[in-house]
C-alpha cells in the first residue's frame, strides 16, 4: 500500500500540527510505503520570499525527522525536486472543469477573507491531484479541511481516464486524520499560527515555559471548582495518562487547584515528552549535508515510483515521440 501526504512549509511545527498530523503520519509508516513531501510549490501561493521558503523547508524537514519520520523506511522528498509533477498538473488542468475549482471551499474562504486571488491559488487543487495521482497512491492521510481536495482529485483522475479511454490513474482513498486531536491554542481557539496562539514544541525551554504560563484561563479563585473544559486542561491532558487525567480533573472540579500549578506542570511534561526529539533535532541541525542527502535520496526513490505514471499519462495524451 502506498501512503502519501504533502506538508506545507509554513512555519515551525506546533502542538496542533504534532498531534493533529505529524504523529499520525509517523504512525502510518508501518502500514505501507510512506511517501511524504514538503509542498514548496504549493507554498508559492502564499510565501513570496525565496530565502524564507528555503528556511521554512529546512525547519519542516528537521521537525519531521525529529518526530520520527524514518527516511530508511519512508520516502521524504521536496516537491520541487520532482518538476515533472508540474507537467502532470498541466495535463490534468486541461480536463478539469472550471466549475469544480470554483466550488472549492478553501478557495472560496480565501476570497471571502479578502485575499486577491491569482491563478495559482485557484489551480492549487490540480497540483495537489498531480502529487497524489503520480504515485497511484492508495491512501492519503489529510485533515478534514483537505477532504474536498481529495474528492476533486478523484474527479480529475476520472475525467482524464475518460477523456483518453485508459485507466492511467487509480482513484485514491482519503484517510481523515483523527478529529479527536483538535488542539486548542493558548487563547482557547483552535491552535493555529494564524492566531498567534501556538505552543511550539522546539522553542527554547524558557520561551516554552513563558508561553505555557500565558495560557488564558477564567478568573475562578484557587479554592473554587474549575471549569475543566478550558484549553489548559485539554492541553495538559495531551501529556498525561488516563488515570492522571482523571485525578487532576477531579481535583479541579473539587476546588483548591491553582491554574499556575497546572501550567508549570504542563510545561515540564511538554519538555520531557519532546526531549528526545529535541535532542535529535539539534543533532540533525548540526549536519545539514546529511539532511540534504535524505531529501536527495527521497527524490530519487519518489521519481522511480512516479516514472511509470508520468510516461503513461504522456502516452495516453499523445505527447512526445511515439
Ligand atoms: P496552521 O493552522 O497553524 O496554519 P496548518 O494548516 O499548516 O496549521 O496545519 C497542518 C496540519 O496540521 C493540518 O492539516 C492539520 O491536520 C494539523 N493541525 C493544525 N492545527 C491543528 C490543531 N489545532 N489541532 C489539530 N490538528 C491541527
Ligand atoms: N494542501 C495540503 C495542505 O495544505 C498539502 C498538500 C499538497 C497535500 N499536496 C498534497 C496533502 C497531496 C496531501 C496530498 O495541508
Amino acid at each position: 500500500m502506498r501512503i502519501l501526504s504533502g506538508i506545507q512549509p509554513s512555519g515551525e511545527a506546533h502542538l496542533g500540527n504534532y498531534f493533529g498530523a505529524m504523529r499520525q503520519h509517523v504512525e502510518l509508516q508501518s502500514r505501507g510505503q510512506g511517501i511524504y513531501f514538503i509542498a514548496d510549490y504549493h507554498s508559492m501561493t502564499s510565501v513570496r520570499d525565496a530565502e524564507e521558503r528555503r528556511r521554512l523547508v529546512r525547519e519542516l524537514v528537521l521537525d519531521y525527522l525529529a518526530c520520527g519520520l524514518d527516511p530508511r523506511r519512508s520516502i521524504l522528498y521536496r516537491q520541487s525536486d520532482l518538476p515533472e509533477t508540474c507537467e502532470l498538473a498541466w495535463l490534468l488542468t486541461t480536463v478539469t472543469p472550471l466549475g469544480l475549482l470554483q466550488r472549492a471551499t478553501s478557495y472560496k474562504d480565501k476570497l471571502a477573507a479578502g485575499l486577491q486571488p491569482d491563478h495559482g491559488l485557484f489551480a492549487y487543487p490540480v497540483l495537489m491531484a498531480a502529487d497524489i495521482l503520480q504515485f497511484r497512491s492508495d491512501l492519503v492521510p489529510v485533515g478534514q479541511d483537505q477532504k474536498q481536495h481529495l474528492e476533486m482529485t478523484r474527479d480529475i483522475a476520472g475525467k482524464f481516464n475518460q477523456a483518453y479511454g485508459r485507466e492511467v490513474f487509480t482513484l485514491p482513498e482519503p484517510h481523515i486524520l483523527e478529529e479527536v486531536a483538535v488542539v486548542p491554542g493558548t487563547d482557547g481557539r483552535k491552535m493555529s499560527k494564524s492566531y498567534d496562539n501556538t505552543l511550539r514544541m522546539f522553542w527554547p525551554e524558557k520561551q516554552l515555559q513563558k508561553a505555557a504560563m500565558a495560557i488564558v484561563t477564567d478568573s475562578t479563585p484557587v479554592e473554587a471548582p474549575k471549569d475543566t473544559a478550558q484549553a489548559l486542561f485539554q492541553l495538559w491532558s495531551l501529556f498525561a495518562s488516563k488515570d492522571e487525567r482523571e485525578e487532576l480533573l477531579a481535583r479541579a472540579k473539587k476546588g483548591g487547584l491553582g491554574y499556575g500549578e497546572v501550567k508549570k506542570d504542563l510545561a515540564e511534561r511538554m519538555l520531557r515528552f519532546f526531549a528526545p526529539m529535541r535532542a535529535l533535532r539539534e543533532d540533525l541541525a548540526r549536519r545539514p549535508d546529511e539532511v540534504e542527502d535524505v531529501l536527495r535520496d527521497g527524490a530519487r526513490r519518489a521519481r522511480e515510483l512516479a516514472l511509470e505514471t508520468w510516461a503513461a499519462a504522456r502516452a495516453a495524451a499523445g505527447l512526445g515521440a511515439a
